[in-house]
């Protein structure tokens, strides 16, 4: 749970990892315990994760994707991205309305960074007063605005090729190495995204295959 919790720290807050004995950690572990009061382990919650919806089968579009971003999203995160501080610089009060590229905001390392999740996250929650049951944008803007959003430069986090340094399992949208063989960075980073899933796909089946031909070629050894 600690290190999940400091996960978020490096990434979507893209600050420093909090000592697993600090005052603010042991808040936090206690928060999620007094929250999964009642529920058994490995419950579906409701609310949880990101409500599935299609990604468009082309490459995102930027332009198109600036365009909503003008007339959706920029009234309060900013013409320029930055958002809205509810205090000073330096006074700790955070934002009334989040920066979403540049310095102040998530990492290359966050889940947010991926397009899909932020698609997801951007269809069901955004323009604000948007939800599950009323998204306000269609499934090409919220794909097109979510691409302009990450097309923008924000903080790095080293070492992400280590986060999965299997092909098989890797997200197909975050957009660092290792990529999907005959995959460029540019489609993990932009889409066309079916394509990278069916790709996934068979090599799963041929890991699978190799597995079963491996295992009943040391069964046959062992009988003979
Ligand atoms: C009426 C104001 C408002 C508008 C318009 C709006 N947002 Fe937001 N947005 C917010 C607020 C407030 C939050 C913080 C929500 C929270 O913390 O629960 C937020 C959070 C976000 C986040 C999460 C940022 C992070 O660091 O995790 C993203 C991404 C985002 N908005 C994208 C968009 C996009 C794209 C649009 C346009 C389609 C949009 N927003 C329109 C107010 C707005």
């Amino acid at each position: 749970m600690e290190e999940r919790v400091n996960g978020c720290m490096e990434r979507s807050m893209s600050g420093k990892p909090l000592a697993l004995d600090s005052r603010e950690m042991k808040a936090f572990v206690t928060y999620i315990s007094f929250l999964s009061q009642g529920i058994p382990v490995g419950a579906t919650v409701q609310g949880a994760g990101m409500v599935q919806s299609k990604m468009p089968n082309r490459r995102a579009d930027t332009v198109a994707g600036g365009k909503v971003y003008e007339a959706k999203c920029a009234v309060c995160h900013g013409a320029d991205g930055q958002g809205l501080r509810a205090g000073k610089v330096g006074d700790a009060q955070g934002y009334t309305f989040p920066p979403l590229w540049g310095n102040d905001t998530f990492n290359n390392g966050a889940g947010m960074n991926r397009l899909i999740m932020a698609t997801r996250f951007i269809k069901h929650n955004m323009p604000l007063g948007a939800s599950h049951e009323a998204p306000q944008l269609s499934d090409d803007e919220a794909y097109d605005v979510a691409a302009f959003m990450l097309s923008k430069p924000r903080p790095t986090k080293a070492n992400l090729e280590v986060d999965f340094p299997a092909r098989w399992n890797k997200p197909v949208d975050s957009a660092f190495p290792p990529y999907l063989l005959g995959a460029t960075p540019d489609q993990h980073r932009f889409g066309p995204y079916p394509p990278l899933v069916e790709k996934q796909k068979q090599m799963v089946e041929q890991l699978k295959a190799g597995a079963a031909a491996e295992r009943a070629n040391a069964a046959a050894k062992s009988a003979r």
